[in-house]
């Protein structure tokens, strides 16, 4: 629970009686935790697995975020007195979640101006990067979106291996990184294949591995 960044600065006593009112909860693989437009009543906190938080359109979907250990969600709606779900929630891998109820998560925000500075600080870096999703989607190419994802997850998801491979510690089809950039899944395959071919990239066990950080950010700029 310390390693939750909401909650941060809440002191050990604090720590405790909010751990207390968690509720703990499993799920398999590809389970809808909640979809749009439900009421939301309680806050989510991630303690392992990933949640892909996304939206779907005309069959389409376009994937908003990917949450992890230590990540929260669902707050949104739970802030904003009277709103809904404003995305759907489901589970990519086994999850063990932890749930706060509404009034639980008022009363410490209420009594703990740390708390509430973390929240907006979470909430900044969410915005910061949506403009970015806002950017990429506008203005740049299939192709870069595409080499510019597989960046960004070996930034956040990499876990370095031997011979300086850094390898995307989520397994995720071609059609869940498609989801990720607005694009369709065979427009994934083919740069993939491209990074494959030039030795940027390996795939093992269905996990992306980067052989080649230069050469993937070259890629990028060129
Ligand atoms: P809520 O609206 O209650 O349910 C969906 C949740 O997804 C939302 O709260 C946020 O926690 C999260 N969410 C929605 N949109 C984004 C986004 N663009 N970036 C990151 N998280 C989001």
């Amino acid at each position: 629970i310390r390693k939750i960044p909401l909650f941060q600065d809440l002191n050990e006593e604090e720590l405790k009686s909010i751990s207390a009112l968690f509720f703990e909860r499993k799920y398999k693989k590809n389970t809808i935790l909640f979809l749009e437009e439900d009421e939301g009543e309680e806050l989510f906190i991630v303690r392992s697995g990933t949640v892909k938080i996304y939206r779907i359109d005309n069959n389409k979907q376009i994937t908003l975020a990917l949450f992890r250990s230590g990540d929260f969600f669902g707050e949104m709606s739970i802030i904003e007195k009277g709103s809904t779900r404003s995305a759907n929630a489901e589970t990519l891998e086994p999850c063990v979640i932890y749930t706060l109820k509404r009034s639980t998560f008022y009363e410490y925000v209420d009594r703990n101006p740390g708390l509430c500075m973390r929240l907006l600080e979470i909430t900044m870096n969410r915005l910061r990067r949506a403009n970015e999703q806002i950017r990429n989607l506008t203005f740049l190419d299939v192709r870069t979106r595409v080499l510019k994802i597989v960046h960004q997850l070996s930034k956040e998801y990499g876990e370095p291996k031997a011979g300086g491979v850094i390898q995307i510690s989520i397994k995720l089809t071609h059609q869940e990184i498609a989801n990720m950039v607005g694009t369709v899944r065979e427009s994934v395959t083919k740069v993939l294949q491209e990074l494959q071919d030039d030795r940027i990239i390996s795939i093992r066990n269905k996990m992306i591995r980067v052989e080649s950080m230069e050469g993937l950010v070259n890629k990028i700029v060129d």
